[in-house]
């Protein structure tokens, strides 16, 4: 069974309040995921491999760390998913960025994919997939289940606000993925949404509504 993960630093938590707030804008919704997303980042790559390497510093030579182990690549589940992505990358610069493109049916709340371009040598990456909400856990499954058509066989699941129901269903359908999320939420509402929540989250980050 996959683990989960779940942030309880008080810098998260004070950003995803104010996420939480129906009073606050586009613009810092935007920033305070990008925020989060660095500070989860920080915790998402603690188990990255590390490899001795011989530096010479400007006062002697010396055994150094770098990380080692397989590249990276980030793919964020469109829309929402974007907005976590450039918080990773100001950690991790050179990594690769693919996308998936889903969204949900109004009525069925089933994912409907629509898009897919991924890094040409996935299959060799570490893939962490974005994005801010979990709820059925539908778009998380299928586009981890895409990945793995695509040969990946290392993949982490980076959300912000999860809901129970959205956690089981992806450690049902893919139990060797680990789960991070800043929050467990309570439940589903009847239109799927999450509860507390913080409402539609490419919404909320496009100014779409
Ligand atoms: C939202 C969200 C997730 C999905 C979560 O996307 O960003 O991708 O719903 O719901 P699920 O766990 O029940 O599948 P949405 O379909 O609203 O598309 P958008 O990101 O383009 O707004
Ligand atoms: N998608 C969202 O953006 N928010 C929810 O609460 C559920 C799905």
């Amino acid at each position: 069974m996959s683990k989960v993960v779940v942030f309880d630093h008080p810098l998260i938590q004070h950003k995803l309040s104010i996420m939480r707030s129906k009073e606050t804008g586009s613009k810092d919704f935007r920033q305070l995921l990008t925020e989060i997303s660095m500070l989860m980042g920080y915790e998402i790559t603690r188990d990255f491999p590390v490899e001795p390497v011989r530096i010479e510093t400007p006062i002697c030579e010396m055994t150094a760390r770098r990380i080692s182990g397989k590249k990276l690549a980030i793919v964020p589940i469109l829309r929402a998913g974007l907005g976590m992505v450039d918080g990773l990358l100001s950690l991790l610069p050179v990594a690769k960025v693919g996308h998936i493109g889903l969204y949900r049916d109004e009525q069925t709340h089933n994912p409907v994919v629509y898009f897919c371009k991924l890094p040409p040598d996935i299959q060799q990456r570490t893939v962490i997939v974005t994005d801010p909400m979990l709820a059925t856990g539908g778009s998380s499954c299928d586009a981890i289940s895409m990945l793995k058509e695509r040969g990946c066989d290392n993949i982490r699941l980076m959300c912000l606000v999860a809901a129970p129901e959205g956690i089981r269903k992806v450690q049902q359908c893919h139990p060797d993925v680990d789960i991070f999320v800043a929050a467990v939420d309570d439940h589903l509402n009847e239109d799927a949404y999450i509860v507390p929540g913080l409402g539609d989250a490419g919404d909320r980050i496009f100014g779409t509504k």
